[in-house]
């Protein structure tokens, strides 16, 4: 199911799967010895954090944050906006913000600054996806660099849509333009 017949999919469920296994794996072995605070942003990033937690071997805590710099658009606003503002408890922690994917880096930016200021011991940052434009932008670890088109699935969305289907997919121009209604 790719939500669409005219979906083209560009990773498929278990290329997504073998990658996220391979970080979780990169991840347990720097972190080792360490307790790391997840920071998944949501809500784009709920499904890899879903996996990737699974896939890392240390004892954890997770604890989502809710930031969003898109609302309904295809392009950012230029503004985060951080809805209940970073945790308390990050300070002395080992901290690894997740996100689904790196666009214009505001997000991930922004949130290393917080979480820094915040008196956090380290900030480690992972990405699902990077776009090709955004190759001057970097995270510790990246899933897969994709093309500078825009991609739903596996948590990504348009307009709220699509954050369920299981691959990750190019959506057509023309459905980015009208906003992605599924009617
Ligand atoms: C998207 C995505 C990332 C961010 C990346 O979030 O989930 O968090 O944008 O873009 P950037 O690198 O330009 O900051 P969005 O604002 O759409 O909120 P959502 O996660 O709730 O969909």
């Amino acid at each position: 199911m790719n939500g669409n017949p005219a979906f083209e999919t560009l990773l498929d469920r278990s290329l997504i799967a073998r990658r996220v296994a391979e970080l979780g794996e990169t991840i347990t072995r720097d972190l080792c010895g360490s307790k790391p605070l997840l920071l998944p942003v949501l809500d784009g990033a709920m499904v890899f954090a879903a996996d990737l937690m699974r896939e890392i071997s240390l004892p954890l805590i997770m604890r989502p944050l809710k930031a969003s710099s898109y609302g309904v658009a295809s392009r950012s606003s230029g503004t985060l906006n951080l809805h209940q503002g970073v945790p308390a408890d990050v300070a002395g922690q080992d901290i690894l913000l997740i996100d689904d994917i790196l666009d214009t880096g505001l997000t991930l930016k922004t949130l290393r600054a917080a979480v820094h200021h915040a008196g956090a011991a380290s900030v480690r940052t992972c990405v699902l996806l990077r776009k090709e434009s955004s190759r001057h932008l970097e995270a510790d670890y990246i899933g897969f660099e994709i093309p500078d088109r825009f991609v739903v699935g596996y948590g990504l969305d348009l307009a709220g849509n699509y954050r369920n289907l299981r691959d990750i997919v190019f959506i057509p121009q023309e459905d980015v333009a009208t906003g992605g209604e599924i009617t």
